[in-house]
């Protein structure tokens, strides 16, 4: 006779992308699943920690190529809870940032189906982290916003005019297919030797990052492949970053030649 599962659902925040970056929470919670439903930027060194026996549906979301919609997923979650117990709703980063967690939560326990939350490493932090680039400084930047370019609807969000006229340090995340508008209008704010930092992949072995300022990252968008996913900072705290003062040389002495 076949055991009868409890329908159950833990929403993992997977971490920003290096597979030993998830928490020891998340990793012991996906090792307990029954099956698993994967984002898009889950590395696969993670999902092979989990049972090998046990079904993974990939239901990522890049650039608008959906596999499934939100609501295929929210359906998909109830009915393999039903049909396998403990699914574990796997996602990139925290949950809670950009992750349309409380969707997925909401309708789950509309069907009386009991959630749990595992938070995660956020990309919006320890990408720039990894660079060594910090958030906060004393005496340099004492905030940080964390935002979108583009809100639900495509449009270009307001948030990034209001960050950019404070002195917080800005990461926007969804934003490297706009790069060229988020670089006009930040430039409107703030003075065009402000340093901004793209780190793509980050955390992963093919990583990228590229260093620059406000009035000299055009020279450099070429070197961006929008496909991939990325994080742009923006902020004199990036001048902590090992080869900041290395490219400034550079720019100095390509203005002179
Ligand atoms: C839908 S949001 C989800 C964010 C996620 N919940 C988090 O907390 O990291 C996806 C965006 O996060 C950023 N992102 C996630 N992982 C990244 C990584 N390893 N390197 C660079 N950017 C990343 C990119 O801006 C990407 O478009």
């Amino acid at each position: 006779m076949s055991e009868v599962k409890t329908p159950k659902v833990s929403l993992v925040g997977a971490g920003p992308g290096s597979e030993d970056l998830i928490t020891v929470r998340g990793l012991k919670t996906l090792q307990n699943a029954d099956i698993i439903l994967y984002d898009a930027l889950i590395s696969d060194e993670l999902l092979s920690q989990a049972n090998s026996n046990i079904p993974r549906i990939y239901v990522g979301k890049r650039c608008n190529q959906h596999s499934f919609t939100q609501d295929d997923i929210n359906l998909l979650l109830v009915q393999n809870a039903y049909k396998y117990g403990h699914v574990v709703r796997l996602k990139g980063g925290d949950p809670f940032v950009f992750g349309r967690a409380h969707e997925e939560i909401e309708y789950v326990e509309s069907f009386g189906i009991p959630v749990s939350i595992v938070p995660g490493v956020s990309s919006a932090l320890a990408v720039p982290s990894s660079q060594g680039i910090p958030m906060t400084k004393r005496g340099v930047s004492s905030s940080f916003w964390v935002m979108t370019a583009t809100k639900h609807n495509g449009s270009f969000s307001e948030d990034l005019k209001f960050a950019a006229q404070s002195s917080a340090t800005m990461v926007l995340l969804m934003g490297i297919r706009k790069i060229a508008e988020i670089i006009n209008e930040v430039s409107k704010y703030r003075s065009s030797i402000t340093p901004i930092a793209i780190i793509q992949n980050g955390t992963m072995k093919n990583e990228s990052c590229i260093i620059s300022t406000l009035n000299t990252i055009q020279n450099s968008l070429s070197e961006i492949d929008i496909s991939q996913p990325g994080i742009i900072v923006i902020g004199e705290v990036i001048t902590d970053h090992p080869s900041f003062y290395e490219e400034e040389i550079q720019r100095v002495i390509h203005s002179y030649l």
